[in-house]
């Protein structure tokens, strides 16, 4: 099967996981495991950096699949940051040639992050997913990724 018919099996899996249930970070915590069972070793770290609602300019780390990840980026910071201030996804191909990356683990040289909306369309969260290989991510995991995105706190 190829990338785009495995996103599809696994939004679908995704989907029926967590369907009926309205705790926000059970749904983020099933959707990181499944991610990062099907990808792995393509996706080193797979996880959930939340909008901390006491703080709305900062992100805060949420449930995750990988190595220990740094608890606060500031909107605008790192590819994180930078997707949760443009609110759309970035595929980084070598993270060392962007500027103000955060290396939570030296490993990483490559990685996308997806913005997560709520019903009402404000920004919730973003998906981080980094990979020690380079340039390890295209359009297929762009579309397949903000497919599941889109089904994680609307479903
Ligand atoms: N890669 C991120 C930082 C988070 S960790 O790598 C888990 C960034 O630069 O936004």
């Amino acid at each position: 099967m190829d990338r785009a018919g495995q996103y599809e099996d696994l939004k679908s899996e995704i989907e029926s996981v967590v369907s009926g249930e309205t705790y926000v970070p059970a749904r983020y915590a099933s959707a990181a495991c499944l991610l990062s069972l099907a990808f792995s070793p393509r996706f080193f770290w797979t996880g959930f950096y939340i909008v901390d609602p006491i703080k709305p300019s900062e992100l805060v780390v949420g449930p995750y699949q990988g190595t220990l990840g740094c608890l606060r980026i500031p909107f605008g910071k790192g590819v994180c940051g930078a997707c949760a201030a443009q609110g759309e996804s970035i595929i980084v191909p070598d993270v060392h040639a962007f500027p103000g990356h955060i290396a939570c683990d030296s490993r990483t040289h490559s990685e996308i992050v997806v913005p997560v909306y709520d019903a009402s369309g404000a920004l919730a969260a973003v998906l981080d997913i980094d990979s020690e290989q380079p340039d390890a991510f295209d359009e297929v995991d762009r579309s397949g990724l903000e497919a599941i995105c889109r089904t994680l706190l609307t479903a």
